[in-house]
């Protein structure tokens, strides 16, 4: 269950729009996902690691959505979703709403997520994870194959400050690395390589 203590921290901290084209700085470093959708009046929402970002312009991320799940019908059927990226005082949501589906239970309900409307795609999204990457399946040439999804990035809001906070990385076997400390090194950079 998501606290409110958990609300009530994030409350200061409101979401900001992001450049689409700035997807790296939530993604690339691996975290699990929430992955939600709408279809023909059901919402849902499952755990997502195994994701990829592929482009900077166009934005560019690919997921595997399992055929078994419910969520694969309901992105393939709807052609839009957002990927959530939870800190880690999310992690016990993440874990139940990635071991349960959305054919059994109302997983928004079971876990304390509130949802709100994406703004440019038609799907919920989650305002209580740290950055909100609304996406529409930009080719789905490798579905049928491998259940691999191109997205689009279409808008990313994410709260900025105060820091981003500790992801969540599944490593197997029921056990989560959660993100360390940050460290810079923009000094050893060509400058055409920063600015995300
Ligand atoms: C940490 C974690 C990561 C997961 N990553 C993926 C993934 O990348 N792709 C996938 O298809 N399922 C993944 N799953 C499993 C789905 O979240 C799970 O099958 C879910 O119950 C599907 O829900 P649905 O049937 O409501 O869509 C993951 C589960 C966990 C706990």
């Amino acid at each position: 269950m998501v606290t409110s203590a958990l609300e009530r921290a994030l409350a200061p901290f409101p979401l900001e729009s992001v450049p689409a084209s700035h997807a790296r700085r939530f993604l690339e470093p691996g975290p699990v996902v929430l992955l939600t959708t709408r279809h023909a009046g059901n919402e849902n929402v499952m755990a997502l690691g195994w994701h990829q970002v592929l482009e900077f312009s166009p934005s560019l991320v690919s997921c595997v959505v399992s055929r078994s799940s419910r969520s694969f019908e309901m992105l393939r059927a709807s052609g839009e979703c957002v990927l959530n990226v939870p800190g880690s005082d999310m992690l016990d949501a993440v874990v139940g709403v990635g071991n349960c589906s959305g054919e059994d239970v109302d997983k928004f309900a079971r876990f304390g997520l509130e949802r709100e409307d994406a703004l440019e795609v038609d799907a919920p999204a989650l305002p209580q994870c740290h950055a909100l990457i609304e996406c529409r399946v930009s080719d789905d040439r490798a579905v049928e194959r491998y259940n691999l999804f191109i997205l689009e990035v279409r808008h990313i809001r994410a709260r900025v400050t105060p820091r981003p906070p500790e992801y969540v990385h599944y490593v197997g076997d029921g056990e989560f690395m959660l993100s360390g400390k940050r460290v810079s090194r923009k000094r050893l950079f060509r400058p055409e390589m920063l600015g995300f």
